[in-house]
C-alpha cells in the first residue's frame, strides 16, 4: 500500500528536478518515470511503478565497492579516505586540494576513486569489475544483472572532472594504480544497471545486520554493515545529508541517475528511482516519494 501510494503521489508532482546531462546517455531518461521497491526481512519485495526498469545505478555502486574494499584491506582502508560528511558537491576538487588528497569520505567522487584503487591491488581491472558484478548478483540472487557499456563508455569520454580528481589524488601519492585504469574501473562500476527490485535485494545485507534478511547468508559482519549505514546517513547525499537525514531519517546512498538505496534498520531495504534531480544532484522526486513511505509506515532510525 505504501509503495504504491508513493508512486501515485510521485506521478502527481509537478516539480519533476533535472536530469543530469553531463553523462549524455543519462540526459535520455524521462523524468515522468517512478518507481520503489521494498524488501522485507522475510524476503518479499514489494514494489510499484516502474520498478523493474534497468537504470545505472551511478554513487550508489560507491557501497558496493566500499564493502568490497573493506573487506579487503580493513581498517587500512582508512588512512587514504575520511569518514566526514563533505559539506560540498560531489565533485568537488576545492576541498581535495585544500585537505591535501585525502578524501572527505568514501562517498564524494574522490573518496570512491580511492576505494576503487584499492580493490585493484588485488585484482587486474578486468577481474575486479567481474568481482564487483558477481558480488552484487550474489547479494541480489540475480544473475541477470549487468554492466551497461554505453553508459560507462558515455562518461568515460565526457569524465573530465573525475580525471582531475584522480590527477589530484596520484599528485598526493593517494592512488597505487594509473589514472586510467582506476577511472576505467571507477565509470564501469557506476555503470551497474539494476532495477529498484534488484537495487532493493542487493542492499538487504545493510539493513539486516550484515545478512540477506532474517537467518539468510552473511555477507559482512554485523559491525560493518552499522558503521557502513552511518556513513551512508552522514555523507550519502553530499551537501544535502543534513536535510536528507531531517526530512527521511533513515541511511541511503543516491545516484545522479535518480536512483536511491535506503536502508530502514532490521526492517527493510528500499530502492527508489525517478530521473530528475534537486540542485545537489539527488533525485528530487525519489527523495519525495522516501518521505511518503517512512510516514506512513512511521519508519525512521531516531525512534
Ligand atoms: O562520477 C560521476 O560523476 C558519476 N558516475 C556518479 C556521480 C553520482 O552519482 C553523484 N550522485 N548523486
Amino acid at each position: 500500500m505504501a509503495a504504491k501510494y508513493a508512486v501515485e503521489r510521485a506521478r502527481e508532482r509537478e516539480e519533476r528536478g533535472v536530469v543530469a546531462t553531463y553523462i549524455y546517455e543519462l540526459a535520455k531518461a524521462d523524468p515522468q518515470k517512478a518507481g520503489i521497491a521494498i524488501t522485507l526481512a522475510n524476503g518479499k519485495t514489494i514494489c510499484a511503478g516502474d520498478c523493474n526498469d534497468g537504470v545505472t545505478i551511478q554513487s550508489v555502486s560507491k557501497i558496493f565497492t566500499l564493502a568490497l574494499a573493506l573487506g579487503a584491506q580493513g581498517d587500512r582502508l582508512w588512512t587514504r579516505v575520511g569518514r566526514e560528511p563533505s559539506g560540498s558537491s560531489f565533485d568537488s576538487i576545492l576541498q581535495l586540494e585544500h585537505e591535501n588528497g585525502i578524501p572527505r569520505n568514501p562517498f564524494v567522487n574522490a573518496g570512491a576513486i580511492v576505494v576503487t584503487d584499492a580493490i585493484l591491488s588485488n585484482y587486474r581491472p578486468k577481474e575486479a569489475l567481474g568481482e564487483l558484478v558477481q558480488f552484487v548478483r550474489s547479494l541480489a540472487d540475480d544473475d541477470e544483472i549487468i554492466i551497461d557499456k554505453l553508459v560507462a563508455q558515455s562518461e568515460a569520454e565526457t569524465g573530465h572532472r573525475n580525471r582531475a580528481l584522480a590527477n589530484y589524488l596520484a599528485s598526493h601519492g593517494n592512488l597505487r594504480n594509473s589514472v586510467e585504469m582506476t577511472l576505467g574501473v571507477y565509470f564501469h562500476q557506476c555503470a551497474l544497471s539494476m532495477s529498484c527490485v534488484q537495487l532493493s535485494r542487493a542492499g538487504r545485507f545493510l539493513a539486516f545486520g550484515g545478512a540477506t534478511g532474517a537467518g539468510g547468508r552473511k555477507i559482512v559482519s554485523e559491525r560493518r554493515a552499522r558503521r557502513i549505514a552511518a556513513i551512508m546517513l552522514t555523507c550519502g547525499h553530499y551537501d544535502g545529508s543534513g536535510e536528507f537525514a531531517y526530512r527521511v531519517g533513515i541511511p541511503a546512498k543516491s545516484g545522479v541517475s535518480g536512483m536511491i538505496l535506503a536502508v530502514v534498520p532490521g526492517i527493510a531495504s528500499i530502492a527508489v528511482w525517478s530521473p530528475g534531480l534537486d540542485t545537489r544532484g539527488n533525485s528530487l522526486v525519489g527523495t519525495g516519494m522516501l518521505e511518503d513511505v517512512v510516514d506512513q509506515l512511521n519508519w525512521s532510525v531516531f525512534a
